[in-house]
């Protein structure tokens, strides 16, 4: 099971119609072209896939929302198959892609009430209010180390290999207990394992070897317990969990909680630089971090189209009738801009009123990390405005290069400057 940790951003490419996915580089912070022309139609349409599978694209914030909370529709990728998760070739031949027995172990994420409800209350059991606190002090350090190795290194920099990539990476470190002496080799694996630039065969050794050194380390936190969350997950469990679950759990934080949030503060810093009016009013008013935060979460929604159900039964929504067996995609970007539901949708409002949006999901699988997600966006994002005041892009906004490749959206590379 080494490629686990590579499934995540890679499962949809090429199934997926282009247009639904590539961002238009004069606004890239806009929902793709196709799924913004979508918006005037209905809140759920049919949604011909390129491995001739149909499908249906929730594009409504309220229907989305009624599909996420409906146990009627299945996460489980190994009783229904999802159509978005096939190739052409494999969809004719009916292959699940999460068919590797070991996969079923602790992948959480895609597993169904009531497997899916113990290991993530295990999971949630974990995050307390007390370790969230510690690692808000550390997020802390972390962002000003950082901020204070670019300075020192010169007046320019890439922000995303020099701050928002390793400021989630050693989150996860800290959440999981990897000792400071092996985080280099931890840090380069998984952003090799996870990076869509990667070659087929780089992506699978790191994958391997990630494989292998979570498995070392469920091995060390058995054996000699310390503070941390994983350590927690091997010992507070009833009955206790195995060593596949608890390097499938290990896994999903890693895949669900690295590329995430180093791409939304990423593409969430260029949107403040390309809007200097937002960016001016929160240097103002830094109340308005929070609000800034949860609006650059609905206005980027980097994940694109990588929330999708499967119909167990008929359902009735928005108008049509989805039948058993048929794939739903949520359209979260055009969700976290239907005009039905939010005063002028597209535009960048760091005053605007807070409201849940969809950026982290909604109903039973809702982002399990979005406290440690906001907290890194919040310290990310404050850090840099205050201790880098004159921080601007380095090139011309249209060169920034743009993640169209990915499922989560993002920018490659996020070249700045100051001083
Ligand atoms: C689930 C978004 C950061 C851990 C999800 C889902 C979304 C999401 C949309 C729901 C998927 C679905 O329903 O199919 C985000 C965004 C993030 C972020 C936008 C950053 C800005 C994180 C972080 C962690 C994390 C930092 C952990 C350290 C998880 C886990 C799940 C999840 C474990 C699966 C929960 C379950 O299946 O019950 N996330 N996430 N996420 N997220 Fe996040």
């Amino acid at each position: 099971s080494s490629d686990t940790a590579t499934s995540f951003p890679t499962a949809m490419r090429g199934v997926m119609p282009a247009d639904l996915l590539e961002r238009d580089a004069r606004c890239p912070f806009d929902p793709a072209p196709g799924l913004l022309s979508r918006r005037d139609g209905d809140p759920v349409q049919p949604l011909p896939l390129a491995n001739g599978a149909r499908a249906w694209l929730v594009t409504g914030f309220e229907e989305a929302r009624a599909v996420l909370a409906d146990g009627r529709f299945s996460n489980d990728r190994i009783r229904h198959p999802d159509a978005t998760q096939m190739s052409a070739e494999q969809a004719a031949n009916g292959y699940c892609p999460v068919d590797v027995p070991e996969r079923r172990d602790g992948m959480f994420i895609f597993m169904d009430p009531p497997e899916h409800t113990r290991l993530r209350s295990l999971l949630t059991g974990q995050f307390t209010v007390r370790r969230m606190r510690a690692l808000e002090s550390r997020l802390r350090e972390i962002a000003v180390e950082h901020i204070e190795a670019m300075r020192a290194a010169g007046t320019s920099a890439d922000l995303v290999p020099s701050y928002a990539l390793p400021l989630p990476s050693l989150m996860i470190c800290e959440l999981l207990g990897v000792d400071y002496a092996d985080r280099e080799t931890f840090q380069r694996n998984t952003a090799v394992a996870l990076s869509s630039t990667s070659s087929d065969e780089d992506r699978a050794r790191a994958g391997g070897e990630l494989y292998a050194f979570i498995a070392g380390l469920v091995a060390a936190k058995r054996a000699a317990p310390s503070d941390d969350l994983l350590s927690g997950l091997v010992h507070d469990a009833d009955p206790p969990l195995t060593d596949a679950q608890l390097i499938d759990m290990t896994l999903v934080l890693l895949g669900a909680g690295h590329e995430t949030t180093a791409n939304n503060l990423a593409l969430g810093m260029f949107a403040l630089l390309e809007r200097p009016e937002q960016l001016a009013a929160l240097r103002a008013d830094p109340s308005l971090i929070d609000g800034t935060v949860e609006e650059l979460l609905r206005y980027c929604s980097i994940i694109q189209l990588g929330v999708s159900r499967v119909a167990t039964e008929d359902v009735a929504i928005g108008g049509v009738t989805i039948a058993a067996g048929e794939t739903v995609v949520i359209g979260t970007p055009e969700t976290n801009r239907d005009p039905r539901h939010w005063a002028d949708p597209d535009h960048l409002d760091v005053r605007r009123e807070r409201a849940p949006h969809l950026a982290f999901g909604h109903g039973i699988h809702q982002c399990l990390g979005q406290q440690l997600a906001r907290a890194e966006m919040r310290v990310g994002v404050e850090e840099l405005v205050t201790r880098m005041p004159d921080l601007r892009l380095a090139v011309p906004a249209d060169e920034v290069p743009l993640r169209n490749d990915m499922l989560i959206f993002g920018v490659h590379a996020l070249p700045v400057t100051w001083g």
